[in-house]
């Protein structure tokens, strides 16, 4: 089995300003090297000042949304081009939330991921289920029906995504899904992705929703969980970083 490098992103949804943004990053470049690779994801307008910021470190960055088109008449996107150009490592595609308020399809997040890949950001794309779908018993269908249309556009490139399990009852609510109910969604991810290629079992299958530095260290234990998407808690150097260590 590939041992697989743990990654550990923060998601800092439409948080931040400059000030708050530079004592942030201050914190989690003071607290050293850690044993996993790690990223941050601002809003846009912040992406070029941090990459300022993190030039020569360790962390890298992304962005939380990318445009499917290449370029043109479309008001309000951001290109894989443009964001390439400042040195974006990654980009979230179909975050739930982007999925619930902006009605983004899991066609339009297949072809964000497209878009990320042929400009050399990864995707990282996320998968989850609402409450109402677990409790109806669809969060198998529900999470592989997500992926199957990123595979089914990216073909044998699927093997260079990152993919993001976050079940939206978690997300946010401080109600984690525990390890044992992440790690089934984990392995059934990692099954059907070993389906469409050789490379699943190097590829990094991360876990969001409601990770903490108390629930960190169980849930990247388990043998599918290759790191977390942190939301709430990447906004604290302190706790994104006690994250990062118990990877
Ligand atoms: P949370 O968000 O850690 O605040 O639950 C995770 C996410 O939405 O990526």
């Amino acid at each position: 089995m590939t041992t697989r490098r743990k990654l550990v992103v923060g998601n800092w949804k439409m948080h931040g300003s400059h000030a708050a943004n530079a004592e942030l990053l201050q914190g989690i470049l003071a607290g050293g090297p850690v044993n996993a690779d790690l990223a941050v994801c601002p809003p846009f307008p912040y992406l070029s000042e941090v990459a300022v910021t993190l030039a020569n470190s360790a962390v890298a960055w992304g962005a939380q949304d990318v445009s499917a088109f290449e370029q043109g008449a479309y008001t309000g996107e951001v290109s894989a081009a443009m964001l390439r150009e400042f040195g974006c490592r990654y980009a979230i595609v179909g975050h739930s939330e982007r999925r619930a308020y902006h009605g983004e399809t899991d066609q339009l997040v297949a072809d964000k991921a497209k878009a990320a890949l042929s400009r050399g950001v990864t995707p990282i794309v996320c998968v989850g289920e609402t409450l109402a779908q677990r409790e109806a018993g669809e969060t198998e269908a529900v999470v592989k029906r997500q992926l199957s249309a990123v595979i089914h556009t990216l073909a044998h490139c699927i093997g260079e995504v990152v993919v993001a399990y976050e079940p939206v009852w978690a997300i946010g609510t401080g109600r984690t899904a525990s390890p044992e109910q992440a790690q089934a969604v984990h392995a059934l991810l990692r099954a059907q992705l070993a389906a469409a290629t050789p490379h699943a079992d190097a590829m990094r299958l991360l876990y969001g929703g409601s990770v903490k530095p108390d629930n960190a260290a169980t849930l990247f234990a388990q043998p599918d969980i290759d790191g977390g998407l942190i939301g709430g808690a990447a906004l604290k150097a302190a706790d994104f970083l006690a994250i990062a260590r118990a990877a």
